[in-house]
C-alpha cells in the first residue's frame, strides 16, 4: 500500500518492515527507484579515499550506512553486483516461490561469491529490525543497529561501534532523519568522520549542514549535478515536488517537471 504523507511525498513504510527485500524491490521497480545505483561509484570512491587516510588507527575505518534498510548500499559497495541485477533477482518468479529462510540461504552464497577483494567493514543503522536483521544474516553487514537517534542518544552497543566509523553514507533517508541523528553520530565519533549523503531537492539540508559545521565539518555540493531518485507515484506527488524545489530555490525544469525526484550529493569532511 502506498499512502500520501503529510508532506505530499508518498510513504512506503510497509515495505521497510518485511522479513526480506522482495516486497521492497517489487514495489519500487515500477517507480524505477535508482538512487543506490548512482551512489555506488560515489560511495566506492569515498570509502577508498577514507580508507587511504592514515588516522593513526590500525583497524580499517568502518562505513556506517544510515537508513540502510535491507543492506542495498552495502551490497553495491562490497560486491560485484548492480542495482539492476538486484531488481531482477528479487522480483523474479523463481525467487517469489521461496520462503524467507530459503532466500536468505541463497543470498548468503550469492553475496559471498561476489565479494570484492577490497571490501570494507559496513555497519547498518535503520529503525527496521527485520530489514537490518536480513542484511546481517546474509553477510552484507558486519554490525546492525536499530537505535532511533531522532528520539534519543545511541545505546551502548552502537556508541561503541561508532568509535570505528570513518564514513557515513545515506541514500533514501533524507526525509526521515534530521540534524538530531547526525549530531548524535558525531558525538560518538572517535575517528575523522566523513559524511556522504544523497538528499532529495525537496528537502532542505541546511540544518544538517549547520550541525556538521558546528562539529568542524565542511560540506561540499555541486549544485548543478543532480541524481534522479525515482519516478513520482502520480500527479499529486509531482505537483508537491515541483512546488517544494521551487520554494527551495531550484529549477524543476527537465528534472522534477520531467517526472522524477532528483537528489543532490553532499560530501562533508573535517576542515
Ligand atoms: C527509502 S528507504 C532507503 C533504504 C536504502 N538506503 C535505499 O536507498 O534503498 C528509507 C529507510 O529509512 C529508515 N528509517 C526511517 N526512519 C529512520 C530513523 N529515524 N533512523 C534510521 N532509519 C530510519 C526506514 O526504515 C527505511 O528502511
Amino acid at each position: 500500500m502506498t499512502t500520501q504523507g503529510g508532506s505530499g511525498k508518498s510513504r512506503f513504510e510497509d515495505i521497510y518492515e518485511q522479513p526480506d527485500p522482495r516486497a521492497y524491490f517489487t514495489r519500487l521497480a515500477p517507480l524505477e527507484y535508482e538512487i543506490p545505483h548512482h551512489a555506488q561509484p560515489v560511495f566506492r570512491r569515498a570509502a577508498a579515499e577514507r580508507a587511504a587516510l592514515d588516522d593513526g588507527r590500525a583497524r580499517p575505518p568502518a562505513v556506517l550506512d544510515l537508513c540502510c534498510s535491507y543492506g542495498i548500499n552495502a551490497a553495491l559497495l562490497n560486491h560485484e553486483v548492480t542495482l539492476a541485477e538486484l531488481y531482477e533477482r528479487y522480483t523474479s518468479p523463481a525467487v517469489q516461490a521461496l520462503t524467507s529462510t530459503e532466500l536468505a540461504d541463497l543470498d548468503k552464497e550469492f553475496y559471498a561469491e561476489r565479494r570484492r577483494p577490497d571490501a570494507v567493514p559496513v555497519l547498518g543503522l535503520d529503525v527496521s529490525a527485520p530489514a537490518v536483521g536480513y542484511a546481517r544474516a546474509v553477510g552484507l553487514l558486519d554490525g546492525s543497529f536499530t537505535d532511533n537517534l531522532e528520539l534519543g542518544p545511541p545505546g551502548g552497543e552502537l556508541s561503541h561501534a561508532l568509535g570505528d566509523v570513518g564514513l557515513v553514507t545515506v541514500t533514501g533517508g533524507g526525509s526521515y532523519v534530521t540534524a538530531r541523528t547526525f549530531t548524535a553520530l558525531l558525538t560518538q565519533a572517535q575517528r575523522p568522520l566523513w559524511i556522504s549523503t544523497f538528499v532529495l531537492r525537496t528537502v532542505s539540508y541546511g540544518p544538517i549542514e549547520r550541525a556538521l559545521a558546528a562539529a568542524g565539518l565542511r560540506t561540499d555540493l555541486d549544485a548543478g549535478h543532480t541524481y534522479p531518485q525515482r519516478r513520482f507515484t502520480g500527479p499529486r506527488e509531482q505537483r508537491y515536488a515541483v512546488e517544494a524545489v521551487r520554494a527551495a530555490g531550484h529549477d524543476p525544469a527537465g528534472r522534477e517537471q520531467a517526472g522524477r525526484f532528483h537528489t543532490l550529493y553532499y560530501a562533508s569532511r573535517p576542515v
